[in-house]
């Protein structure tokens, strides 16, 4: 195993961490990374083993539990109940309950809406040049995991403010700032959702959060700090990947000019293949829970290892050509959702979201050019523009 040397905030790697993956990868399975002071699984093999491997997982071993600092104390009470952070039989429950409520009838239900949607935006965009991720790419997931949810639309600026500031503690450039921001927003989101809770507790609709309310109420036992956190990570996870999924494909289809895959038959293949060479989120790190030897390491109880989502996906032993984009490209399974036990719940819907929001825009908008070339913001893992700067011409 080597050990790499690569500051996650440089400038260049933000805009291009794939050199540092081919690099990486062309190395082995396993490297370790010395920023991240952790190995750090760089191929599809390894990736998909470790994601799939029970020996491996996201709760922190209770050994390695301490209190958190009091300043995050909001922020933390949430993570507590977050599914993402749970493993079995926690996980279990929880995912069981989510993914009852969170049907393939209700996504589905959903498409005219969608469709509704886009062209409402679309119809209201500014005048030239304006900046798409924001008139666009953000609102459709957004808007549309707040009505999957059952949370007023109005509610959506809020809640992408709360989300933002949450998510960023993941974020390589984390800051004292950045923590007090994430505790405030996690308390007001955490307040909302008590008294939205309450209402649909007395008041019960077609939506989400009351099957939620349900499942807990037929002795499944979702506490109310349990649907607290589970509708925070919904709606969070609903829309951050979402959206830069959206505007990532946009990006790409503009500059490789392969805009025209969108209207023939090659719909799936160009959603994934968008999902595969430019995916939102690069990278999540695993707990080893038992001491093993893996990929010739030797990993000790307790220790972290990273996965590289982005680097998973450009291997060239799954994919000819990977660093090539090419939507008429046989789908194979990418990693871009992950895989094991963790599986994102909302694939599907951020499908489908992807299936209809990117044939509207370019129906509507068929001479839509990049006006400014666009640049990736300074927040690795994640992996998305600051803006979409765009003119429909
Ligand atoms: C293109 C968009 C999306 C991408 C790339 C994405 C990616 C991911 C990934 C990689 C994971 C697994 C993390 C890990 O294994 O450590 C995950 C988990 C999750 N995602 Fe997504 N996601 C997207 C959209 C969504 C949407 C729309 C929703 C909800 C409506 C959602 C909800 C979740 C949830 C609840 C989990 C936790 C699952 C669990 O721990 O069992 N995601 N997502």
């Amino acid at each position: 195993m080597k050990t790499l040397h690569q500051n996650p905030t440089e400038p260049e790697f933000v805009q291009d961490p794939y050199a540092f993956y081919r690099a990486a990868r062309a190395d082995g399975d396993l490297q370790y990374w010395a920023d991240y002071d952790m190995p750090a699984a760089f191929t599809h093999d390894a990736v998909q083993c470790i994601l799939r491997d029970r020996r491996f997982g996201r709760e922190v071993p209770p050994e390695m539990t301490k209190p958190g600092p009091a300043h995050l104390a909001p922020w933390l009470a949430i993570e507590a109940t977050s599914l993402l952070e749970a493993e079995p039989p926690r996980h279990t429950r929880l995912r069981a309950l989510v993914l009852r409520a969170f049907t393939s009838r209700a996504i589905g239900s959903l498409a005219p809406d969608i469709e509704t949607l886009c062209h409402h935006l679309i119809d209201q965009f500014p005048s030239d040049p304006f900046d798409l991720l924001d008139a666009y790419c953000t609102q459709v997931p957004v808007i549309t995991i707040c009505r999957l949810l059952g949370v007023p639309e109005e509610m959506a600026p809020d809640l992408l403010n709360w989300s933002h500031a949450m998510v960023a503690m993941y974020q390589a450039s984390r800051t004292r700032e950045t923590e007090d921001a994430a505790a405030r927003a996690s308390t007001e989101f955490a307040d909302f959702l008590r008294g939205y809770i309450d209402e649909r507790r007395s008041d019960p609709r077609d939506d989400l959060i009351t099957r939620l309310i349900t499942a807990e109420e037929e002795g499944e036992k979702l506490n109310t700090d349990e649907l607290i956190g589970t509708c925070i990570l919904l709606l969070n996870a609903g829309h951050e990947a979402t959206v830069h999924a959206l505007s990532n494909g946009v990006k790409t289809l503009l500059e490789t000019g392969s805009v025209d895959a969108l209207f023939g038959d090659a719909l799936d293949e160009t959603v994934e293949e968008i999902l595969r060479y430019d995916p939102p989120l690069h990278m999540f790190t695993r707990y080893a829970y038992e001491d093993l030897q893996l990929y010739g390491h030797d990993f000790k109880r307790g220790d972290q290892v990273a996965l590289l989502l982005g680097a998973a996906n450009r291997d060239p032993v799954i994919w000819t050509d990977p660093d090539r984009f090419d939507p008429s490209r046989h789908i194979q399974t990418n990693t871009s959702f992950g895989g094991g036990l963790h599986f994102c719940v909302g694939a599907p819907l951020a499908r489908l979201e992807m299936r209809i929001a990117l044939p509207i825009l370019f129906q509507r908008c068929p001479d839509l050019s990049l006006t400014q070339a666009p640049e990736y913001a300074n927040t690795y893992h994640f992996h998305g523009l600051t803006r979409l700067e765009v003119a429909k011409g």
